[in-house]
């Protein structure tokens, strides 16, 4: 075991830029100047196993690997995967109680198969999709003549093996209420085990959202899951991101970010849906949406945007009722 001392690496402003301007050219994470003793940080324990005295040897390292082992090793370090099952109330209250049930009803009144896409980017160690799961679940009680899949999926492979094993402990399951923990999840010792039956909805798979070619492969999903990822990322891969998922989704299908999250300067493409849990993006419906504006047209002769529907004509306002929905909650979806 090598002291923290001894493992003391130096890393000049140069080392730096170079590392941080890799990471950021191959996942899209940016680290500033300011996180410089972060990544020294993450970065020393490895170079010590490889016994690597310099950033700079450990830069060429990563950079030549054709296998992209090191890289992969690399995602592993520089990576935050802090996350919990039913993270965020307000935001999973507005997918199980208000989107689910209208995606829901609209599939079942409509003729073709009946199918239900989610998407979890930055899935972390799988507590979203897992927990995404449990709420269609209870909400479709038997999956039987529904197409369900949760496709789930992150950079690094460490925390898809965890995802993968589904067990967990600790206070990653502080908000899981004590029926749901009952009838979902199994005890193993001092673990919790998810059930077969969840398990069976969620995909995992090794993806890099800066991956362009990749994510145009994604296509007809009802929701997209993105929370707290793009906060590492610099703005011009945000909307490369975020424009990838808008071609994914299906119109109509819904967006979520972070909750501190703004899709302000990144994408005017999603409307802003005030549901009464929280706030959603969604990519708009093109014919339904002729359809509401051809009536609101003939119905006045001025057609005024309502508080539930504010399209990019008036993000301005939108972003004024987004700030203001974090000092204060809002309920305006009747
Ligand atoms: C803080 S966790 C968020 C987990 C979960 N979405 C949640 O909100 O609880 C962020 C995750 O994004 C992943 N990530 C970061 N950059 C990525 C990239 N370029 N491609 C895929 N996943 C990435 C990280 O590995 C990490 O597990």
């Amino acid at each position: 075991m090598v002291s923290t001392f001894d493992s003391e690496i130096n890393m000049t402003p140069e080392e730096f830029r170079m590392i941080r301007d890799f990471i950021h050219e191959k996942s899209g994470m940016y680290f500033a100047e300011n996180k410089t003793y972060l990544v020294k940080n993450r970065l020393q324990k490895r170079m010590a196993e490889l016994d690597m005295k310099t950033v700079r040897d450990y830069f060429y390292h990563v950079k030549y690997d054709v296998s992209l082992k090191e890289f992969n090793r690399l995602m592993d370090l520089v990576t935050t995967n802090e996350t919990s099952f039913f993270r965020n109330e307000p935001q999973l209250k507005s997918f199980s109680e208000e989107v689910l049930p209208l995606i829901v009803d609209e599939k079942q009144r409509g003729r073709g198969p009946k199918s239900l896409k989610i998407w979890s980017a930055g899935c972390s160690t799988g507590e979203e999709p897992y927990t995404l799961a449990i709420m269609i679940l209870e909400k479709l009680k038997s999956v039987n003549g529904w197409n369900v899949e949760i496709i789930a999926n992150d950079i690094s492979e460490e925390v898809l093996a965890k995802a993968r094993r589904g067990e967990y402990s600790g206070l990653t399951l502080r908000n899981v209420a004590p029926d749901v923990l009952r009838r979902y999840f199994t005890p193993a010792g001092d673990l919790y085990r998810v059930n077969p039956e969840i398990k069976a909805l969620v995909k995992f798979s090794h993806l890099n959202l800066s991956d362009q070619r990749k994510i145009s492969m994604m296509s007809n999903v009802d929701v997209v899951f993105c929370r707290n990822v793009m906060i590492y990322f610099s703005e011009e891969v945000k909307k490369q991101v975020v424009r990838g998922y808008y071609n994914a989704l299906r119109p109509g299908g819904y967006f979520y970010i972070g909750h501190s999250e703004t899709l302000h300067g990144i994408s005017k493409a999603f409307k802003l849906v005030y549901f009464k849990n929280a706030l959603v993006y969604q990519k708009e419906n093109v014919t339904a949406e002729k359809t509401a504006t051809a009536e609101r047209t003939l119905a006045t002769s001025r057609p005024v945007p309502t508080a539930q529907t504010a399209t990019s004509a008036d993000s301005g306002a939108a972003r004024a009722m987004e700030l203001l929905s974090k000092i204060k909650p809002i309920n305006v979806k009747k």
